[in-house]
């Protein structure tokens, strides 16, 4: 039996509960044996017909989406904004309404501007997946990062977690804030006074600007990329100044009294925010995090689509 979600869409972390985390991670842990089975595909969703619709850049949200619904043999369609009529001036309602007109289910939709998919579900039918709106969220790569968490250290549950970088810009920072609290995990924040928004304090996160000390009290650094394309002013002086005062190397990982785990979003900037050698080490769990992510969007998907009404 489907065990039901208290929503409806996944417009992000903050309207899940924790029950409904746990129903997509053990719908993943399912999913996740079937992807690693020599025949990798069910007939689940045979029925039913999914619109990738991206109005900004990915490479791994995007592949993986499409992975997990071909996996789950549903019609897929892919959109890309560069190549669609969105540049001769149609609004987002009709160009989704037009998609929709074709029998679409659901739209997983990654877009520029924080709370498009909240404005968009209030007009339209369909079952929407957020893969990421602006600065706001991007939650199913949260789920997928506690999901990667519970599989290496057993659970989330009182770990600590810190993550390091340019939070000011950061859908994944919030995202996961909201994803580890609600499993009871305790969260820092570390980077340049810059790039950590003063509001942050007030989500219950510590903060921390030395790196050093904060990978002293964390059992999980999740590393974040330095979101040039988002930033119109100079935070900080120059990308070899934060590298050298936030960048993560293995001389700092080996004088740590432990062993952490080091994961990253993805995409990487190697020599920026990591170094390739801790990028490539055994602590590290970006790829392993990059293959839930296929098991995590195929549960969501799922479970999503178990609440299509077909006879409308
Ligand atoms: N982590 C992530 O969202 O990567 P993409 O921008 O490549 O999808």
């Amino acid at each position: 039996m489907i065990k039901d979600l208290s929503v409806d869409h996944l417009l992000g972390i903050k309207q899940l509960s924790a029950e409904d985390i746990e129903i997509i991670f053990e719908t993943a842990d399912s999913f996740k044996k079937i992807i690693n089975r020599p025949i990798k595909k069910v007939p689940t969703l045979r029925d039913v017909t999914i619109a990738n619709l991206f109005f900004e850049n990915s490479t791994r949200t995007r592949l993986s989406f499409e992975l997990a619904e071909k996996r789950l043999s549903a019609d897929v369609v892919n959109f890309s904004a560069s190549s669609s009529s969105v540049s001769k001036g149609e609004t987002l309602i009709d160009t989704v309404n037009n998609i929709l007109s074709m029998k679409v289910d659901m739209v997983v939709m990654r877009h520029p501007n924080p709370g498009a998919h909240i404005f968009l579900q209030k007009h339209i039918d369909a079952k929407i997946i957020n893969a990421g709106d602006g600065t706001h969220e991007h939650p199913t790569q949260a789920l997928l990062d506690s999901y990667s968490i519970r599989e290496r250290l057993g659970e989330v549950k009182g770990k600590k977690v810190v993550i390091v970088g340019d939070i000011k810009h950061s859908r994944v920072a919030i995202s996961n804030i909201y994803a580890l609290q609600k499993q009871g995990a305790e969260v820092m924040v570390c980077g340049p006074t810059t790039l950590i928004p003063k509001y942050i304090a007030s989500m219950g996160v510590k903060v921390e600007h030395n790196l050093k000390k904060a990978l002293e009290w964390c059992d999980v650094a999740n590393m974040l990329r330095i979101q040039l394309e988002r930033q119109e002013i100079k935070y900080f002086p120059s990308i070899r100044e934060y590298t050298l005062q936030y960048g993560l190397t293995k001389e700092i990982l080996d004088s740590l009294d432990k062993e952490i785990v080091v994961m990253h979003p993805g995409p990487i900037n190697r020599g920026v925010e990591i170094s390739s050698d801790v990028a490539d080490s055994d602590q590290a769990i970006i790829l392993d995090q990059v293959e839930n992510g296929v098991a995590i969007r195929m549960a969501v998907i799922y479970l999503l689509a178990s609440k299509i009404d077909k006879k409308s």
